[in-house]
């Protein structure tokens, strides 16, 4: 089965929220003032998680990403992973983290069948980074990095959110990694989820970026694979890795959107963007496999052409990107 929606999008990558919660708080992600986390009540059970999962590989889901907040600090998260990599059907299960708990659990992950890793990391300097989560450590992130790859995953996607006048000074650092480490690094455009004064100034488009790479380096585009996201990639001389721009705010990627978002209490969402949700929580207390089918493909039958982000301004509502995972 093929879940296709009224734009002949192929619907078939899931992103699933296992959590609101997180163990830093960066600043474009969170709140400032403690965060307001959804009641544990709220949150779904693995087994409903595991229900919704099901659902969607029946329906034509071949990869799953598992987001949070951070994924890795809901109890159980292991044994869960190794649940949704067992499901037939499924052919890539990867995971969105900031690394933090990599160092003890990426051997874990890695034999969950866990098969591929993004990680958060902002600046790589460690007074900057633990200014932008609030307090985290950025050395932990680094031996999440080794540890990932002693256990045998192949090398991580690094996630950095552009933010001019904090991290631009670092464009080249993380181009260079891309080169010394053969990660691939991607530039995420700054989005306004919160209701922020001024944004614009922070956002730094991905043109801009490949320009200042290019001042240094010449870049050559790589194609995209068949579950490939949202980011343009590059390649720099002799480096293993890519280097990618995600435009969220400047150049819509929606035309060749694959995706599907499930929040961790249960809210089915068709665009990062759309203020319409599906909620599953009612159909999921019934354990009712076929109304969850259902709802899905309604989900995909609405799913809206584009968002209206832009440069000028947006009409989405304030939402925390912990919440709905990014
Ligand atoms: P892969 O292609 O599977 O590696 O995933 P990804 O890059 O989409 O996932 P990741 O969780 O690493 O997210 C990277 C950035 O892309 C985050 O800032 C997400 O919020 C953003 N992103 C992912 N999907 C979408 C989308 O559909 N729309 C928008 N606007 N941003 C997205
Ligand atoms: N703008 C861009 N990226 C964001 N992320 C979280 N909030 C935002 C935002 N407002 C990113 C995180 C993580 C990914 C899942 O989403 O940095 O890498
Ligand atoms: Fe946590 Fe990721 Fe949000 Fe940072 S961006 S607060 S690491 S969920």
């Amino acid at each position: 089965m093929k879940l296709i929606d009224s734009f002949g999008r192929q619907i078939n990558y899931l992103r699933l929220s296992v959590t609101d919660r997180c163990n830093l708080r960066c600043k474009y992600c969170m709140s400032e003032d403690g965060v307001a986390a959804c009641q544990h009540n709220d949150i779904l059970p693995y087994e409903s998680l595991h229900l919704i999962a099901q659902a969607a590989v029946s329906m034509g889901i071949e990869k799953i990403r598992v987001t949070g907040g951070e994924p890795l600090v809901r109890n159980g998260i292991v044994p869960f992973l190794a649940r949704l990599s067992a499901i037939d059907g499924l052919r890539h299960l990867a995971i969105s983290t900031n690394g933090i708990l990599l160092p003890e659990m990426a051997q874990d992950l890695f034999q969950a069948g866990v098969q591929r890793l993004n990680i958060s990391m902002d600046s790589l300097q460690e007074d900057k980074y633990r200014q932008i989560t609030h307090g985290g450590d950025l050395k932990k992130v680094f031996a999440g990095l080794k540890a990932a790859e002693k256990a045998g995953f192949p090398p991580p996607k690094i996630n950095v959110v552009a933010m001019r006048g904090f991290n631009d000074d670092e464009i080249f650092d993380f181009t260079e990694m891309t080169r010394d480490y053969g990660y691939s690094v991607r530039f995420i455009e700054y989005m306004p989820t919160l209701d922020l004064v001024d944004w614009q100034k922070q956002v730094i488009s991905g043109q801009e970026i490949l320009d200042r790479i290019s001042s240094k380096y010449q870049l050559e585009e790589v194609e995209k694979g068949p579950f490939a996201g949202p980011s343009k990639d590059y390649r720099i001389a002799g480096a293993q890795g890519s280097i990618g721009i995600i435009t969220a705010v400047s150049g819509h990627f929606c035309a060749t959107c694959n995706r599907i978002r499930i929040t961790s209490t249960g809210k089915a969402k068709s665009c990062l963007f759309s203020n319409h949700e599906i909620d599953l929580a009612p159909l999921l207390r019934n354990h009712n496999q076929v109304g969850v089918r259902r709802k899905l493909e309604e989900l995909v039958e609405n799913k809206p052409q584009c968002h209206a982000l832009s440069i000028d301004g947006y009409e989405h509502e304030n939402f925390l990107m912990s919440q709905v995972g990014g």
